[in-house]
């Protein structure tokens, strides 16, 4: 069984940056070079796939793992512009980012996630599952909103299976916002996301490591992680710039430090 992660997960959303791959190849060095010999924290980029197997042909070290940004859920076929689970495997992912808010925001369904997590599976990808509501209202709705996108999100995952999924969560509200969710308020949803968790899966299922992501920077990044109880962060606009991320990696690691 999983145990809870012991150092925080960084998983770097590069979205639809940089532009080319030598910029891509420069802004990997940079992370190289932040992470330095740190051994206080995990990274995961998730580049776009299109730099995929070049960088990750490219990184001979161990400490950071490949992502990819999206697949479908068919192994094969007629799906123009889509890529399948074994192709951004054979790219080297060993992750794969699955319902993202951009993506679910472009149409994809709980029921398109659902499918994508059980091809994920079955390709041996470690699904990263981003769930989160698009508003937060004094009536509570977004409890129903998240509870139901992870329990959907989960219903086909083999059992064995289970031990591979990170759970980020990542309000829609605060993606691309001037500033994060209250890292008080985002242990409340910690403890609600593995409330839910822990029903449908039992013990598995309270062990899956919970990211946060949304609007993370070198600012929020420490207080994060130590008040709002989640094993480690998503982290998009402040990934892109090699600079900024390396003074978020050192804000991580200071925070690691004190704990
Ligand atoms: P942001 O994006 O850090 O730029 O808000 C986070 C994400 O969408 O994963």
């Amino acid at each position: 069984m999983q145990m809870k992660k012991e150092v925080p997960l960084i998983v770097a959303n590069w979205k639809m940056n940089p532009p080319t791959v030598a910029d891509a190849k420069r802004l990997l060095e940079a992370t190289k070079r932040a992470m330095g010999s740190s051994r206080s924290y995990d990274v995961i980029i998730a580049p776009p796939a299109i730099f995929l197997r070049e960088l990750a042909k490219g990184y001979k070290g161990k400490r950071i793992q490949f992502a990819a940004q999206n697949m479908h859920w068919e192994p094969s076929g007629s799906f123009t512009g889509e890529l399948s689970g074994r192709q951004v495997k054979d790219a080297g992912a060993s992750y794969v980012l699955v319902g993202h808010a951009e993506r679910r925001g472009m149409g994809e369904t709980n029921d398109d996630v659902r499918k994508k997590m059980a091809m994920a599976a079955a390709n041996n990808l470690k699904p990263i599952l981003c769930i989160g509501e698009s508003e937060r209202r004094p009536d509570g709705e977004y409890w129903r909103v998240i509870g139901e996108q992870l329990v959907t999100a989960l219903r086909d995952v083999p059992k064995n299976k289970l031990k591979d999924i990170v759970i980020a969560y990542e309000p829609v509200w605060a993606i691309g916002a001037p500033s994060p969710m209250q890292p008080e308020e985002m242990h409340g949803t910690t403890i609600y996301v593995r409330k839910v968790l822990g029903r449908e899966h039992g013990r598995p299922g309270m062990q899956l490591p919970i990211l946060y992501g949304g609007a993370i920077d070198e600012t929020s990044a420490g207080a994060m992680l130590t008040d709002g109880y989640v094993e480690g962060l998503l982290v998009g606009r402040a990934s892109v710039d090699g600079r900024q991320f390396a003074r978020l990696l050192e804000a991580v690691r200071s925070s690691q430090a004190r704990r």
